[in-house]
This record gives structure tokens, sequence and C-alpha cells, in this order.
């Protein structure tokens, strides 16, 4: 794999079809997402499933669920891997 990249947002919208269209060029990719309840959490996950499905392996897509904002998502051992660069959405 050339590159791992964040996807903050990544179980929503635009953000899991960003992580779908890294995994098909074969881009390791790091989605974090809150799974706020703006709207239905469970779409959500069914976003993620159907991307995770898509990855080649297990290991080229990691899923981190926490808010970007707070210090302890960041500190989570996701961070240690310094992907970069990263998409954010929100
Ligand atoms: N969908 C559109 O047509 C459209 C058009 C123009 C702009 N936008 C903007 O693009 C962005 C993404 O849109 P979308 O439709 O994918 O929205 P979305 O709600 O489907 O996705 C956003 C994701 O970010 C997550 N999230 C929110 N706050 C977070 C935080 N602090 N930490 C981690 N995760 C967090 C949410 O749980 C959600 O899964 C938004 O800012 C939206 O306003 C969307």
């Amino acid at each position: 794999m050339s590159r791992s990249i964040l996807v903050t947002g990544g179980a929503g919208f635009i953000g899991s079809h960003v992580v779908q269209a890294l995994l098909e060029r074969g881009d390791a990719v790091v989605a974090l997402d809150s799974l706020n309840t703006y709207y239905d959490p469970p779409r959500k996950r069914a976003n993620l499933a159907e991307v995770q499905s898509e990855a080649s392996d297990a290991s080229q897509l990691t899923f981190v669920e926490g808010d970007i904002r707070s210090r302890t998502t960041r500190s989570t051992p996701w961070c240690t891997w310094q992907p970069w660069p990263a998409f954010g959405l929100p």
C-alpha cells in the first residue's frame, strides 16, 4: 500500500465515498468518525460496512470512533501511525 490517509467524518455520506475511492486506488485509510446522532448512526455503520467489504484485506481500513476535537481521541494508537495527508469531512 502506498500510504496511510486519515479521513475525518469517514462514516458519513461524502466521507465514506472518499474512503471508498482511496481504498479502490490501493491506499490504506484511517476513517475517524464520532457517529453523531445528527442522523441515524446505523446508516453510518452501514456505510462503513459497505466500504470495508471493498478493502483488499482487513488492515487496509481502520475505523476509529471518536470526536476529532477530543484530545483523548487524538492520543489513541491510530495517531502514532501519523496518517497523512487527511481529508476533513467535517
Ligand atoms: N452532502 C452534501 O451534498 C454536501 C454539500 C456541500 C457541503 N457538504 C458538507 O460536507 C461535509 C460532509 O457532508 P456529509 O453529507 O458527508 O455529512 P454527514 O453528516 O453524512 O457526514 C459527516 C460525518 O462527520 C461525523 N462527525 C461530525 N462531527 C465530528 C467530529 N467532531 N469528530 C468526528 N466525526 C464527526 C458525523 O458523525 C458524520 O458521520 C459537511 O460539512 C457538509 O456541510 C455536504
